[in-house]
């Protein structure tokens, strides 16, 4: 976690909600799932205006431990849209230098999923221009929970287990606690996101749904961050 204080430049990580497809769709007498198809063709747009503004580490919340509560037939079909975006879209992207991470539990996700998610993630570029995270049947309790149960199998005593260990056992091992957490879609909440990782995120709240978030509106959260000062607890 960055020990930086004052004013900020560029954010090192930027996380997102992935909010809105579902309304974004209503509002045009579509599908839901039209919303979806929408909303996941957004990810690649993000993630290249991020790299050409010198963000190295992107992470997107595209499907939560709750969201098994939404109807099958909506779970189906995120999963189906999920699973062809992997293996068009994203494998693209890895081959311009993006590198993927998986961060979320793995049962029970269904195994043509995992195939892809195991072909994505699995052996970077060579030289990487952006991580990015992708949340796929992530809670952030669920993922605290994930590190307790692999911290209690491993050798630590629990007087030498510390932040930095609870750090190294969640999913986002390797990644930076993000910076900047954006939440389009108008609602101003977590969600069970990365619940460890935003103890000193900034957080941006837009009414822009998923689907209509683009360059403009991600340099309106950019510019605000810049606007904010940082200071960790300190003065
Ligand atoms: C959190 O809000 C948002 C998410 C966990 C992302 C949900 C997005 C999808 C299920 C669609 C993703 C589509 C593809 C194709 C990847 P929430 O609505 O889960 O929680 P809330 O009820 O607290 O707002």
């Amino acid at each position: 976690m960055g020990a930086q204080r004052g004013r900020e430049t560029t954010p090192q990580h930027v996380a997102f909600v992935m909010d809105g497809n579902g309304r974004w769709a209503t509002q045009r007498g579509l599908p839901r799932l039209s919303g979806h198809r929408e909303g996941i063709g957004n990810v690649s747009r993000i993630a290249e205006a991020l790299v050409a503004c010198g963000v190295r580490y992107m992470s997107i919340y595209m499907f939560s431990t709750e969201n098994w509560k939404r109807p099958g037939e909506e779970v189906d079909g995120i999963f189906e849209l999920l699973v062809e975006w992997l293996g068009s879209t994203a494998a693209g992207l890895k081959d311009n230098g993006v590198a993927f991470r998986h961060l979320g539990r793995r049962e029970p996700l269904p195994l043509s999923m995992l195939r892809s998610l195991d072909s994505i993630c699995g052996e970077a570029p060579a030289a990487v221009s952006l991580v990015l995270g992708l949340a796929i049947n992530y809670g952030g309790r669920a993922e605290i929970v994930d590190a307790l149960r692999t911290l209690l199998a491993g050798p630590m005593q629990p007087g030498e287990i510390d932040e930095a260990a609870v750090s190294a056992a969640l999913y986002t091992a390797d990644m930076p606690a993000p910076d900047l957490l954006v939440r389009p879609g108008g609602e101003q909440r977590l969600s069970n996101f990365m619940l460890w990782q935003v103890a000193y995120t900034e957080l941006y709240f837009s009414q822009v749904l998923w689907p209509d978030f683009d360059e403009l509106e991600l340099e309106r959260a950019l510019s605000a961050y810049r606007e904010r000062h940082r200071r960790f607890g300190g003065l």
